[in-house]
């Protein structure tokens, strides 16, 4: 059997139409439509009920509002079917997507199977840029938070299909808005599969997502990053990272200060010219002093961090012997990718929106920082094995 979870909040238009055609599409096989309600002033319960006559509709009816996340788990616990499909009312999700959900959890052996907008085929049909950026960023933040997520796109749908028993004994915390998100990092998921579908206009009212799901989201990701142990890691790397900092001006000032450099050089009979030509600048002996003296540092600082996280941020996968020289040489690639990384957002804020210098650099360092961190962590310390897919 299969079970079609909805919750609805005002949305009586809608449910209207939806019903008779989650029918059409099922109505050869045995399923049952729940709808979860948290009292719609607009009363969409009774259409519900108008509705549960004609077709295979259970109503469940809660007193008062109390988020989408918790209606579908809610919803969840009353089903009859093996198969749990959940979906809006809105239409936003076209129930002739359903087959494609479901076939791949009866025929494959699949445990979860996501309706994805961003797999090829997938579409966002009426969102403009921001909702779109929106989206985007929640999903980058996913994938930062949760190792194993990464190997989803749509990590935000609300449109998916699982095992039943996937969930059973799970114990689900009910204050997340993002139910699939729980679903993946909690429930027991070995094999996942993205099906794209067109993401569609709503048809009648309007959407209830507001800032206070956007705030609930980020105190979502970080209690999962906290259950699944992934905080930590990003933490050791954020030590690591400011450690590195620490360990570069020491370096510069000893170098420089305490005139480490002239000193070095001088044991190889090597010294510096009292001012050089570059291009048509001269440089110098002081200026050339610091600048290879940070080159020195910097290359340093950078090998410093590489041990670290070698040994403590990424202890469960230490590279050794030659692969951990292959490591640090990628390693110093990211490092220099982040830069530039960091410099193309900060310029691109500066000239496109006309951004204050300070949060332009902030914005790019945070930016520079994640995608230094998944790329570290995926291609440097390649991991593969915990990765859902
Ligand atoms: N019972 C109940 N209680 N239902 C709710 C509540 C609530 O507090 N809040 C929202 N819903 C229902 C709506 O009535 C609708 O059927 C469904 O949840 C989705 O709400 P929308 O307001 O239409 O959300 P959206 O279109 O902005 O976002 C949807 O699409 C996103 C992209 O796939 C949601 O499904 C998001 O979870 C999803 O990320
Ligand atoms: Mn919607």
């Amino acid at each position: 059997m299969i079970s079609v979870i909805i919750p609805t909040y005002n949305e009586r238009e809608n449910l209207k139409k939806i019903i008779p055609m989650i029918h059409d599409v099922l109505k050869d096989r045995d399923y049952e439509i729940v709808v979860v309600d948290d009292n719609s002033p607009d009363g969409t319960w009774e259409i519900a009920k108008e509705l549960s006559k004609e077709y295979p509709v259970k109503l469940l009816m809660r007193e008062e509002r109390r988020g989408l996340a918790t209606a579908v788990i809610d919803g969840i616990k009353i089903a009859e079917g093996k198969i749990i499909v959940v979906m809006d009312a809105d239409l936003q999700h076209p129930p002739e997507y359903i087959p494609r959900l479901i076939e791949p959890i009866i025929n494959d052996g699949v445990d979860l199977v996501i309706g994805s907008r961003y797999v090829k085929g997938g579409k966002i049909k009426e969102w403009g840029f921001v909702r779109r950026l929106i989206s985007k960023g929640a999903t980058f933040l996913s994938h930062i938070a949760v190792l194993k997520l990464r190997g989803i796109k749509d990590t935000m749908s609300g449109f998916f299909a699982l095992k039943k028993s996937a969930i059973e004994g799970v114990e689900l915390n009910p204050l997340g808005y993002k139910i699939l998100l729980e679903i993946l990092v909690k429930g027991n998921i070995r094999r996942v599969r993205e099906v794209p579908y067109v993401f569609e206009k709503r048809y009648a009212g309007e959407s209830k997502l507001g800032s206070r799901e956007i705030f609930g989201y980020v105190k979502h990701l970080i209690q999962l990053s906290l259950w699944t142990g992934d905080f930590w890691r990003i933490l050791k790397y954020v030590i690591v990272g400011l450690s590195g900092l620490f360990i570069n001006l020491l370096i510069l000032y000893s170098l420089i200060d305490l005139r480490f450099l002239e000193l070095t050089l001088g044991i190889f009979n090597i010294h510096l010219p009292n001012q050089i030509k570059a291009f048509t600048i001269i440089v110098p002996k002081d200026i050339l002093v610091k600048v290879l003296a940070a080159s020195v540092s910097i290359e340093l600082s950078i090998i410093w961090n590489f041990m670290l996280n070698n040994f403590w941020t990424f202890k469960d996968r230490t590279k050794k012997g030659w692969n951990a020289v292959k490591a640090l040489f990628k390693f110093n690639l990211v490092s220099v990718g982040g830069i530039l990384i960091n410099l193309a957002i900060y310029t691109l804020l500066l000239t496109t929106i006309g951004m204050h210098y300070l949060i332009a650099e902030t914005i790019a360092v945070f930016v520079a920082f994640a995608w230094n961190f998944i790329i570290n962590d995926t291609w440097t310390w390649d991991y593969t094995n915990h990765r859902l897919s």
